[in-house]
């Protein structure tokens, strides 16, 4: 029987590429999300990306009754839920400093109604999207995911609390398990170009902001200092492409059938790319001129963030396979085909 899964967050940037994943792997992914920073839109893309019809329901995980419908309605259409990849989440950095109590509330508590919904309908797995911007500054790099867990703001926070919740889930028995995925830079888009990353308003990421720059939407990019103690002096960054990732995910599916408790794994490529190398890729790939202006360091940021794979690879059998300038040709062929975004579409 093929295998159902609930995806919170599914209509997002990530959630996006793991629903075409499931789908291309075999599983049946069924969607919850509140639409709170995504389109419907999206959903009706991925659709037409994989040719089939994916369930969608409009519901935010801290409600209990939707959630339970859900899972009870899966279950009576005789085809339960087997796990849940729980991606939904705010993600803004800055945002959860200015408002720490909706990023606690949304990402803790939504976690932690998540999980209680999951008990009751007797649904044991879940894949968690953690970030590796838990870790903080860099005791040693590459880090291990035994690198000491120390955010310094309130988004990073929130995940640490979260992977400590689902560890304290998981050891209760009853054949839990929860796999915390720490992602390192996610960027690009589907092969296709028919989904990709549309952040509201000004992008605080550095790759939406140079495709936004390519596509004239943003006049130049500037550089948050160029006075680290990297090669260039500008920092250097874990990219990976958001399919890989989105692979990682089938990957930890799969190991969630063999485990028990808690597991944190690593999702990057373990190279670091600097600010002007991306730029320079971006260029070469796409044929774009990117205007580059030199700004001050941005408040909070670390030098450089690369992560230490092999944990992947050896749980997971997962690499990442795409490189830097497939990221940026597939993150330029979304972005052109839509310059904004998902937009107004029908
Ligand atoms: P996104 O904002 O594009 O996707 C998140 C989705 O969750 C959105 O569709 C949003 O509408 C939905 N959502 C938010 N709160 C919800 C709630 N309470 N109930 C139902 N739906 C809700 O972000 P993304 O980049 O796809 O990130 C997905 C997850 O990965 C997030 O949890 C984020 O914190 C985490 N993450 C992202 C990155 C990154 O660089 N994009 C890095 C590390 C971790
Ligand atoms: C940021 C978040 C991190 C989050 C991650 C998601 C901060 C401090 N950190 O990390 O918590 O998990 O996004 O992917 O916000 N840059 C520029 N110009 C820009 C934008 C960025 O030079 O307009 C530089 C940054 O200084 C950094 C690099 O580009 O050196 C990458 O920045 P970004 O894409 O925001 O990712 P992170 O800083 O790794």
């Amino acid at each position: 029987m093929t295998k159902t899964l609930l995806v919170t967050g599914g209509a997002g940037y990530i959630g996006s590429h793991v629903v075409v994943e499931l789908v291309r792997a075999g599983y049946c992914p069924v969607i919850v999300d509140n639409f709170c920073n995504s389109s419907p839109r999206a959903i009706q893309r991925v659709e037409h990306l994989v040719g089939q019809a994916i369930p969608v329901v409009r519901a935010d995980v801290r409600d209990s009754t939707a959630m339970l419908r859900v899972f009870k309605d899966a279950q009576d259409s005789g085809q339960p839920i087997s796990g849940v990849i729980h991606l939904a989440g705010l993600k803004a950095v800055g945002e959860s400093v200015t408002k720490p109590l909706t990023y606690y509330e949304n990402n803790v508590y939504g976690t932690v109604k998540l999980l209680d919904a999951m008990d009751q309908a007797g649904v044991a797995s879940i894949v968690f999207s953690s970030s590796a911007t838990i870790y903080g500054a860099p005791e040693h790099l590459p880090y291990t995911e035994g690198h000491r867990v120390s955010p310094v703001n309130p988004y990073g926070h929130s995940k640490a609390i979260c992977e400590q919740v689902l560890k304290d889930w998981s050891i209760c028995g009853g054949g839990r398990r929860a796999v915390a995925l720490r992602y390192f830079n996610p960027i690009g888009a589907d092969h296709s170009g028919l989904i990709g990353e549309d952040p509201r308003g000004v992008p605080n990421n550095l790759f939406p902001y140079i495709t936004q720059v390519a596509v004239g939407r943003r006049q130049y990019l500037t550089l948050h200092g160029n006075d680290y103690k990297t090669p260039d002096g500008t920092g250097v960054r874990d990219y990976i492409h958001v399919t890989d990732l989105a692979v990682g995910h089938v990957r930890a599916v799969e190991f969630t059938q063999n485990q028990q408790g808690f597991t944190a794994v690593n999702l990057g490529t373990g190279q670091g790319t600097s600010v002007l190398q991306l730029v320079e890729a971006f260029e070469k790939a796409t044929g774009q001129q990117i205007l580059c202006k030199i700004g001050p360091r941005r408040q909070g940021d670390i030098a450089g963030a690369w992560a230490d794979v092999s944990l992947a690879r050896e749980l997971l059998g997962w690499k990442a396979q795409r490189t830097i300038t497939e990221m940026c040709a597939d993150g330029w062929r979304w972005q052109s085909m839509n310059p904004e975004g998902y937009g107004q579409e029908v």
